[in-house]
């Protein structure tokens, strides 16, 4: 099959996006705007020499550097511009439906306010979905390397917004922050009525996606790469049908693996595994949603066959009604018989 023809598959295709920080998505010029809105002073001189800081060594090299430049989201205003522009670049690659952690903790540390951080992310998506009729769901992360009783804190500061949330997850640096840690909250969130989701098998070992899933009972894995150095792990996530939101551009910019080839995303899919392909932090990983699928194409040498697995997952996996699951997969499965049509007649 024509590479550049499935490149072409992978555009036109309408998407669910999994996996991405808002956080994540702040871009060098966005920085420098709000940093400049906000009065704050950047230790960068300009956006070339941000840009040119997005060497990672790991992901604790990256986070210290996210963390740092979230600190110009400062308004409502500010988390609806940041949210707008992601979901205007994810519209522009066909995202029709986008689940959206963010990271409260990072914020209110700061003394910006929690409401204010929903406000303006929720704002967004509701223009989103006006504008281009995306639809969303959103995530509230704790933050791993903090306290469970920190934990607990801001689940209280969340309580009168519960509604508003779709969820909750649990990411930042997984060394050392197993999600036994976090037993407590998790099963606190559980009696509320919020699924759950964790970042595991990124950087810790297989055990935590484990761990995950029996002590948190998430229903995702992100990442949870490290999954295939427990083959009766890989065994179990594809019996119980468990999906691992991967991000490979970020899995390559933090060294997660060494190259892109290298990846295991297609042996797991070829496996069974319902794995599907996100863009984390798209703003410092250099490439949001069809990048990270192009890259793959191109890495991986994914069929066409490998491309509409990938983007049925995506709605297989997402947490939108069965009717609007099958509504999304039929549209796919129409557009990828129509492509593969006039591959034939060319
Ligand atoms: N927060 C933002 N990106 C992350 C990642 N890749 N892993 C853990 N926490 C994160
Ligand atoms: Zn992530």
């Amino acid at each position: 099959m024509n590479p550049l023809a499935i490149d072409e598959l992978i555009c036109v295709l309408p998407k669910a996006e999994l996996h991405v920080h808002i956080e994540g998505t702040l871009e060098p010029e966005m920085m420098f705007q709000l940093a400049e809105r906000n009065r704050i002073k950047l230790p960068y001189a300009n956006v070339e020499a941000l840009r040119a800081a997005y060497h990672f060594e790991d992901l604790q090299a990256f986070l210290d550097l996210y963390y740092s430049g979230a600190s110009v989201l400062v308004t409502e205003q500010d988390f609806y511009d940041l949210t707008l522009a992601y979901c205007e670049r994810a519209h522009a690659d066909n995202v029709v439906h986008a689940e959206i952690f963010f990271d409260p903790q990072t914020h209110t540390a700061r003394g910006v306010a929690f409401v204010t951080v929903l406000d303006g992310i929720t704002r967004a998506l509701a223009d989103a979905h006006h504008k281009f009729g995306m639809t969303s769901r959103l995530i509230m992360c704790f933050l791993r390397h903090l306290s469970e009783v920190e934990g607990f804190a801001t689940l209280e500061t969340a309580f009168p917004y519960l509604g508003r949330l779709h969820g909750v997850g649990l990411d930042s640096g997984e060394k050392g922050n197993p999600p036994e840690k976090f037993a407590r909250l998790f099963a606190r969130c559980r009696a509320l009525g919020l699924p759950a989701v964790a970042h595991a098998g990124e950087e810790g070992p297989a055990s935590y996606i484990v761990d995950a899933l029996d002590i948190l009972k998430v229903k995702r894995i992100d990442h949870g790469v490290r999954c295939t150095e427990e083959p009766d792990l890989v065994h179990r996530l594809a019996q119980e049908k468990t999906p691992l939101t991967i991000c490979p551009l970020s899995n390559l910019k933090l060294n997660v693996v060494t190259r892109l080839d290298a990846h295991n995303l297609l042996d797991l899919l070829h496996t069974g595994v319902c794995v599907t392909v996100n863009s984390d932090d798209p703003a410092y990983f250099g490439g949001y949603l069809n990048d990270n699928l192009l890259a793959c194409r191109e890495a991986l040498n994914l069929n066409d066959d490998d491309v509409v697995t990938l983007v049925m997952n995506s709605f297989e996996a997402s947490w939108l009604r069965d009717v609007d699951k099958t509504r999304w997969q039929d549209e796919v499965g129409r557009i990828a018989l129509e492509w593969e049509n006039r591959q034939e007649a060319q």
